[in-house]
């Protein structure tokens, strides 16, 4: 992001935000996780689905990161408080930070450019393309290729001055206990919730089976984004969209208690999403502008010509 406008990377430890996608791929290997990106776990209970504890148990996650990766986690446990999370939705969920159309979004999000080599990596509309793309030969509806194309679209917080850590990494409830199963838990330790008695608890502020959506989730492009979009798109793509980055959940299969019926039953979705946003960056690039009259028709299917961000 060296050449990107001048917003607060001062602390940026990432060299750029797939830094922490491509960490995801190595605790959650393909083609160890069970999930094929077919439906074909559709009925099963949410953690069954998802369910990610064969080899890669085995393995330490944490002492083999990169130091800029382990520093970003450091700052994302240490600052992500309950108190953040409900000022960053009072900031942000008015939607009163510009209008624009979803095309006009990614070649905004597109300006985000990294310090690696051009050559090697993928623009962020090749990013886009690329998981819309797979979703697209699988066959599945068109709602769900639009999804794979949207998906990441809330990383333009980081163009207005979040900073990573409050823009990307997996996602955790906040105001109740951190589960185990979030990696670099350690760095909890840092967060000033922990000195808050209330918040240490399983349940915390909330009650058993009360649903995700009265749930708080640490700040990030996810639940942005669905704030964005929540007038435009079926209920199960909005599933995927706010809890893609929600591993605790969708592959730990943690915090099960904060959940009701309807959302054990959405989170099929989420489970079907997952492969294509961590295994569909392959090596071919999309050629964007002759993909684009395709994904333009589709995007005016589903959504105005501007919306408010
Ligand atoms: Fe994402
Ligand atoms: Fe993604």
């Amino acid at each position: 992001m060296a050449d990107s406008p001048p917003h607060p990377t001062t602390h940026a430890p990432l060299h750029d935000m797939d830094e922490w996608e491509d960490f995801l791929k190595t605790r959650y290997p393909e083609g160890e996780s069970g999930d094929s990106g077919s439906l074909d776990n559709a009925g099963l209970p949410a953690g069954v689905a998802g369910t990610n504890k064969k080899k890669t148990e085995f393995r330490n996650y944490e002492t083999d990161a990169r130091p800029t990766v382990r520093e970003f986690y450091r700052q994302n446990h240490a600052h992500q408080t309950l108190d953040f999370v409900r000022a960053k939705k009072a900031e942000y969920t008015p939607r009163n930070q510009r209008r624009m159309g979803i095309w006009e979004a990614m070649e905004f999000l597109n300006t985000l450019v990294d310090e690696s080599d051009p050559d090697v990596d993928f623009t962020q509309i090749e990013h886009l393309m690329q998981t819309a793309e797979a979703i697209r030969k699988d066959g599945h509806p068109r709602w769900f290729v639009l999804t794979g194309l949207i998906h990441d679209l809330g990383k333009i917080l980081c163009l207005w001055g979040e900073p990573q850590w409050a823009v990307v990494g997996d996602t955790f409830p906040v105001g109740c206990a951190w589960d185990r199963s979030i990696v670099f838990h350690d760095f909890f330790e840092s967060n000033p919730d922990r000195a808050v008695p209330e918040y240490q608890t399983k349940l915390g502020i909330y009650s058993e089976g009360c649903g995700l959506d009265s749930v708080h989730l640490s700040w990030g492009h996810d639940e942005y984004l669905y704030h964005v979009v929540k007038e435009h798109l079926p209920e199960s793509a909005l599933y995927m969209i706010r809890y893609h980055s929600f591993y605790p959940a969708h592959k730990e299969d943690a915090y099960g208690y904060l959940m009701n019926g309807h959302d054990r039953e959405m989170f099929r979705w989420v489970h079907a999403f997952n492969p294509y946003d961590l295994y569909s960056k392959g090596l071919e690039r999309p050629d964007v502008n002759t993909l684009r009259p395709y994904y333009e028709d589709l995007i005016a299917e589903f959504f105005p010509p501007v919306l408010n961000w």
